[in-house]
């Protein structure tokens, strides 16, 4: 991805200016930094950056910038860009799977927090990390509330995180427990339910833990409406912390979001290629590009529709069936999208809220793919 040098007021100016062929993603930083501003704010623990959702270095930088001092990464590639964009970070090695040589490098590079959901993983740990660093068990309840089920792949049952959590804390580590309850979870109501848990796992082990890790997960705004609000979930988890460990017990509690922090910061500008036959929409991004997670959790209804020349459409707003550019079948954007009825082969859909999940698994697939970025004051159009 190349940045452009030049900040633009809004995307409808670029689009005038540069009438790209290929999709844009605009990144507008105020919005970035604001969002983690008001994070860290009101969130009532440590707020780290879940470096998967968006790697671009300008987030990462921007993060930095507005307070963020912990990085939540899961390879090495991650790690050595953390370290060299914000070298004073800590860094926290979540991905719970990882090699020998993944381990004992990260340790040389300074990280020293790892979670972990299998003991034949923790033995790997026990002999590589150093006195001093932090294992958090990473365990997992059947609870809904998300996009999708976090659980299906990582972490350990009850049973298993509580005698893991006492193996870390025999081998004289730093125990704390992690969960995630699963992306774009709106349901405060999850969090409370792992958090009891987490209580109960420390105590079946005998562990007074150092930190609780209550994960990512936390909502951006897909639909149009109101976005969903993020103080009644930190509200739950501060008194579900108190109400499970006691005022006096209470581990320190610390997140990871990677969408709520990222999504709102970046909206993509996609092309209308074809009005086939003056029914469907055939866009020059899709689900192997920049919008891949709507294949996934869902599409985001969120557009603005600008004309070549920059001019917003207003028409009444018609359900339509839009593709991607690809010559494959599966490449459409999930139900239909509202789109206003003057809609025209050549304007611009702009996709709001889709800074995570978007330029790191965008793929060239069938020679698509190719996504410039350029910077903005403000991303309304
Ligand atoms: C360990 C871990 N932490 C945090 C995140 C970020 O999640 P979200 O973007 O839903 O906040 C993920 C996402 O996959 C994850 O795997």
């Amino acid at each position: 991805m190349g940045l452009t040098k030049t900040i633009w007021a809004t995307p409808a100016e670029y689009l005038r200016a540069n009438e790209p062929a290929s999709p844009v993603m605009f990144f507008a930083p105020a919005v970035l930094q604001d969002s983690a501003r008001r994070f860290i704010a009101d969130f009532p623990g440590l707020v780290t950056y879940a470096v998967k959702s968006n790697p671009d270095e300008a987030v990462v930088e921007n993060l930095a910038a507005a307070g963020v001092r912990g990085f939540d990464v899961a390879s090495l590639a991650e790690i050595r860009l953390v370290r060299r964009l914000a070298p004073d970070a800590s860094l926290h090695y979540n991905n719970p799977v990882r090699t020998r040589a993944e381990i004992a490098q990260a340790v040389e590079l300074g990280v020293r927090s790892f979670s972990v959901d299998a003991a034949s993983e923790l033995a790997k740990l026990l002999a590589l990390v150093p006195a001093g660093t932090e294992i958090a068990v990473r365990f997992k309840l059947p609870v809904n509330g998300a996009a999708y089920n976090f659980g299906a792949k990582f972490g350990a049952t009850v049973e298993l995180a509580t005698t893991l959590l006492e193996r870390v804390a025999a081998a004289g580590l730093v125990a704390s427990l992690t969960f995630h309850p699963g992306t774009q979870c709106t349901d405060p109501a999850a969090w409370e339910a792992y958090i009891s848990a987490a209580a109960g796992i420390a105590a079946a082990a005998g562990v007074r833990i150092a930190r609780l890790n209550v994960g990512g997960g936390f909502p951006s705004h897909r639909r149009a409406g109101e976005p969903p609000a993020l103080a009644p979930i930190f509200a739950a988890i501060d008194r579900a912390t108190t109400r499970a460990f006691g005022a006096d017990a209470r581990p320190a509690l610390l997140c990871e979001p990677g969408r709520a922090l990222v999504a709102e910061s970046m909206a993509l500008a996609a092309r209308v290629r074809a009005l086939r036959d003056g029914e469907h929409v055939f866009l020059n991004d899709g689900i192997y590009g920049a919008l891949a997670e709507l294949a996934l959790i869902g599409t985001i209804d969120r557009v603005t529709v600008l004309s070549p020349e920059g001019r917003r459409r207003r028409g009444p707003a018609v359900e339509r069936i839009v593709f991607g550019p690809t010559c494959d079948s599966m490449d459409r954007l999930p139900g239909t999208l509202a789109l206003p009825a003057d809609l025209a082969e050549e304007d611009y859909v702009l996709f709001h809220g889709l800074g995570a999940y978007s330029t790191a698994t965008c793929t060239r697939f069938n020679g698509f793919g190719e996504l410039a970025v350029a910077t903005a004051l403000a991303l309304a159009a």
